[in-house]
């Protein structure tokens, strides 16, 4: 179990429609970032340290919530998803340990999964049930070839 100074909260199912608390922030590796930067709160009402956003728009994750586990990527029938910091790998273990206090703990706490092949996505939401921290919302949000990369 990864050292923890927060309490992942769920991500809001209906951040979509809330671009007032989820303003659109920028895109990473061909996909939409929402309120990176902005302060949001964890299951115990205090700030979240992280203040990295949802990444993704029909398979997104929140960035906050996410405490690596791994299990999203392992359920995933079209590999979906990539650790965010150990680029190109996947998969329980795999991620980058970081160690506590190191300038990457201070940004990110724990590595996050990237959905960076949302556009393969085939909407099982296997990757939704696996998920320990539910962290992750899968829906058909917007044509996903409309995206700027
Ligand atoms: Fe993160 Fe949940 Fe995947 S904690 S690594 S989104 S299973
Ligand atoms: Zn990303």
């Amino acid at each position: 179990m990864k050292k923890l100074d927060f309490a992942s909260k769920p991500i809001d199912e209906n951040f979509f429609e809330n671009p007032q608390e989820y303003p659109l922030t920028g895109y990473h590796k061909g996909h939409a970032v929402r309120a990176e930067g902005k302060q949001r709160y964890d299951e115990h009402g205090k700030p979240y340290p992280t203040m990295l956003g949802i990444h993704g728009t029909n398979v997104a994750v929140d960035w906050d919530s996410c405490i690596a586990d791994g299990s999203c990527m392992e359920s995933c029938p079209m590999n979906g998803f990539e650790w965010a910091l150990a680029e190109g790998k996947t998969g329980k273990g795999n991620d980058l340990p970081i160690e506590e206090g190191s300038e990457l703990w201070n940004k990110y706490r724990t590595d996050k999964a990237d959905p960076v092949n949302e556009a393969e996505c085939i909407y099982c939401n296997a990757c939704v049930v696996a998920c320990p921290a539910g962290a992750i919302s899968v829906a058909k949000r917007i044509d996903i070839s409309l995206q700027k990369a």
